[in-house]
């Protein structure tokens, strides 16, 4: 496995796969590598003859009092994971090759009606961050194929928007959210949960099944949320971000259940927040 972080490397590795005819598959990371991202490396090498991921914290999608020099830096195990599943590049750029102007780089603004909503209301700049970053992960490793998982729901939304607004040729694949036992939902924020708040923490997916159960029933939608919001509290939740169900497509609240529909949640144990989703017309979510 090859770990390259100069872009014109990553660049070059890129073409000779391409001249001889190789699709590549990507998936961007940030590192700290779990069995979700796992799960994002398995799709992308059904997809494509060779797989690059990237490993890159992107300073560009935190807020000033966010969790960037926090963010758990797992190199080495990282590679260790990659190179047993078979991964043929892993890209791991410094932060002056991806933002050669940092701390005033160019920027890629997310689709504003998209990124206004939910983590874009809680993080502001944040998806502005992601589009650019992903944007120019995608001129540098030149993918056939990208991997993205479910569980940033709204990113994935605004990405795909991107990539259709900005004629990126690239197939946006959305891989289901990698979940523990107990139904939490697999990130690297999870780490940060001490031993009280990681027993609350399935509460959020438990309380989407039964919120969705409830709307599937035909209770309002304003009842079932109310009441889920209200579960979550009684869990231990600090504070519940939102709960919502929305348009899977534009992401905006939705009165009534339809055909698409997404229900969307962040809640916060401390100052660890978590998000969730679950799609209705998709068992399982
Ligand atoms: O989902 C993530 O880990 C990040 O937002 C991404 C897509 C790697 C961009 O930094």
């Amino acid at each position: 496995m090859k770990i390259l972080e100069a872009a014109s490397d990553m660049r070059a590795q890129s073409a000779t796969w391409r001249l001889a005819g190789e699709r590549i598959g990507f998936v961007p990371t940030m590192g700290n590598l779990h069995a979700g991202h796992l799960s994002l490396v398995e799709r992308a090498r059904q997809r494509a003859d060779r797989v690059v991921v990237s490993i890159f914290v992107n300073p560009l999608q935190f807020g000033p009092h966010e969790d960037f020099e926090r963010y758990p830096r797992t190199f080495e195990a990282d590679v260790e994971k990659l190179a047993a599943l078979g991964v043929d590049a892993v890209f791991h750029p410094a932060v002056e090759t991806m933002y050669p102007r940092w701390p005033q780089p160019t920027v890629v603004r997310a689709d504003p009606d998209l990124a206004a909503r939910w983590e874009g209301a809680a993080r502001p700049g944040h998806f502005d961050g992601v589009t650019t970053v992903v944007l120019k992960l995608f001129n540098l490793v030149q993918p056939d194929v990208a991997v993205f998982g479910q569980k940033d729901y709204q990113q994935w939304r605004i990405l795909s928007r991107m990539v259709e607004d900005l004629d990126v040729p690239v197939e946006m694949v959305r891989a289901p959210i990698a979940r523990e036992q107990d139904g939490l939902a697999m990130s690297s924020r999870n780490q940060y949960l001490n031993a009280r708040q990681r027993a609350i923490a399935p509460a959020l997916y438990a309380t989407l099944c039964r919120t969705a159960e409830a709307l599937l029933a035909g209770s309002p939608v304003a009842d079932a949320l109310e009441a889920g919001t209200a579960r979550l509290q009684e869990a231990g939740f600090d504070a519940v971000d939102y709960l919502a169900l929305c348009d899977g497509d534009t992401l905006e609240p939705l009165a009534v259940v339809r055909p698409g529909a997404v229900l969307l949640a962040a809640a916060r144990l401390g100052t660890t927040r978590l998000l969730d989703n679950l799609l209705l017309d998709e068992p399982g979510g």
